[in-house]
Parts: C-alpha cells; structure tokens; sequence
C-alpha cells in the first residue's frame, strides 16, 4: 500500500486546506494510506518524511511566494540531506495552490520543489475556494500519486 503525505500551510480561509481534502480522498479511494499535515498547526518532522513514498505539496500564495510554513520545511529538508540524504530525495510528488487574483508563488513553487524528486500530473491552481472541477482535479492528483511509488 501506498503511502502518501500530504503537506500544506492553510490558514487565511481553508482554500488549501479544502484542496488537501479531495486529494486524500481520490488517493484514499485508489487504496492509499494518507496522512495530513497543516504546517499552520504543526511543524513538519523531517526524520517522519523520510518515510512517505509519495508526497503532495500545497501552499497559498503568500507576496507571490509560498507560506513560511512550508518553506521552513524546505529549509529543514535542505540541512537534513546534507548528513543523510535517504528518503529526502527521488520522491513523486504532486503540486497544488491556492491564490488571489495575482498567483505568482507558482514559479517559485515549482521551482523549488523540483529537487524533491518527479512531478507527478499538472499543478492545481485554484483562485481561492476550489470549485468542483478544482475537487476533481484533486482527488484525480490524489488517485495519480496513490499509484505512483
Ligand atoms: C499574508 C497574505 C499574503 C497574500 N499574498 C498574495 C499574493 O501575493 N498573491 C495572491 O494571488 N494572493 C495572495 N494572498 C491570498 C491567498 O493566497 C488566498 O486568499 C488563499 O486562497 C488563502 O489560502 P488558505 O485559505 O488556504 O490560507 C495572500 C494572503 C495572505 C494572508
């Protein structure tokens, strides 16, 4: 069984979190074990990361960059693989975002998370509350990711 995490900052009105949401659920769906974590109410542990086979990573766009919380998880994992890079690297991975009507944070966000290993599927990119098409562009992440590793 597929394990996925799905790690993402939420916390101005639950767009991304409601996002993180359908892709659990198109991954659950497709047999996957998934777990969420909100870097708005926990930071992530690197040493648990190491573990996942599979990733998806959502952020709001916050001044055209991604939220703190997620790049304190970046700035953990860099430091991490420099002693031991096993589990922090090769990973598939799936992007998703949400955003005001600017939406810059996506070349810096796909910029950055290109080094966690293979994108898998097309970014979402949702201007604030995902609608239903945004759910099922989601929950089909989700199904892609669960058989991805
Ligand atoms: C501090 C802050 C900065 C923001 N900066 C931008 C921005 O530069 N461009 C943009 O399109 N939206 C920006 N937004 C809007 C959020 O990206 C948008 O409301 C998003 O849906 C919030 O997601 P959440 O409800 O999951 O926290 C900003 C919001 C906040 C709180």
């Amino acid at each position: 069984m597929t394990t996925l995490l799905i790690l993402f900052h939420s916390q101005e009105y639950g767009n991304t979190a409601a996002m993180a949401e359908a892709i659990a659920e198109g991954a659950r769906a497709a047999g996957a074990e998934v777990t969420l974590v909100n870097t708005n109410e926990t930071r992530m542990d690197i040493e648990a990361y190491r573990r996942f086979d599979a990733v998806a990573f959502g952020t709001p766009d916050y001044y055209s960059y991604i939220a703190g919380g997620l790049k304190m998880f970046l700035d953990d994992w860099y430091i991490a693989r420099k002693t031991n890079p096993e589990g922090l690297e090769n990973k598939p991975y799936g992007l998703f975002f949400s955003h005001g009507t600017g939406g810059r944070a996506r070349g810096p966000f796909e910029e950055l998370f290109r080094r966690m290993g293979t994108q898998v599927g097309e970014t979402v990119d949702v201007i604030r509350a995902p609608d239903e098409a945004a759910l099922a562009a989601c929950r089909e992440l989700g199904r892609q990711l669960a058989g991805a590793a």
